[in-house]
């Protein structure tokens, strides 16, 4: 038997002030995005902005359903309008953030399963890291350097049949 630890490289700032300037404008489009969900069941408003390596900005906000299931995160309307918009262009990164209407989030937003699997499907077509970005309304921003290290052992194209 062999014990194997997994890392993982997480880069923290402790509050916006400290972002690179492209961070910041990226993280102000996705607060933007997020006063755009439709969020009428949880009321959790999440928002998403995908910087594209062409330079395009293409956001995404959750939108819900009387039928729950229905719904979807803000990640994949994003991922999913980028890559219907820009089917050729890879994710550069992506920053999610969220609004609590009950009480100011004070901790990031973490992108579900679902979300870590779609983006991933996206790192690999192109064999391009995409950066991650998880801001709450206040406290710190976490920067990871790619999807991968956000799902390690992931189910991947190889595992289907050829
Ligand atoms: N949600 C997202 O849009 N992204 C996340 O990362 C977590 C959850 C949405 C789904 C649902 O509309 C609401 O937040 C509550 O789960």
């Amino acid at each position: 038997m062999r014990k194997i630890i997994l890392e993982t490289e997480m880069r923290v700032y402790d509050s916006r002030e400290e972002l690179p300037e492209d961070l910041k404008d990226l993280l102000r489009q996705a607060e933007d995005a997020a006063t755009r969900s439709y969020a009428k069941y949880s009321h959790f408003q999440v928002g998403a902005a995908i910087l594209m390596n062409n330079g395009k900005v293409v956001t995404g906000a959750n939108q819900e359903n009387a039928v729950y299931p229905c719904g979807l995160c803000a990640e994949r309307t994003a991922a999913f309008a980028a890559s219907a918009m820009y089917p050729e262009v890879p994710f550069n990164k992506i920053v999610i953030t969220a609004i609590n209407p009950s009480e100011p989030l004070k901790e990031p937003v973490s992108p579900c399963g679902s979300c870590r699997q779609v983006l991933f499907e996206y790192e690999q077509k192109f064999g391009h890291p995409i950066e991650v970005i998880l801001a709450g309304q206040e406290g710190p921003i976490y920067h990871f350097q790619n999807v991968a290290t956000l799902l390690p052992y992931t189910f991947h194209a190889g595992f289907l049949p050829k």
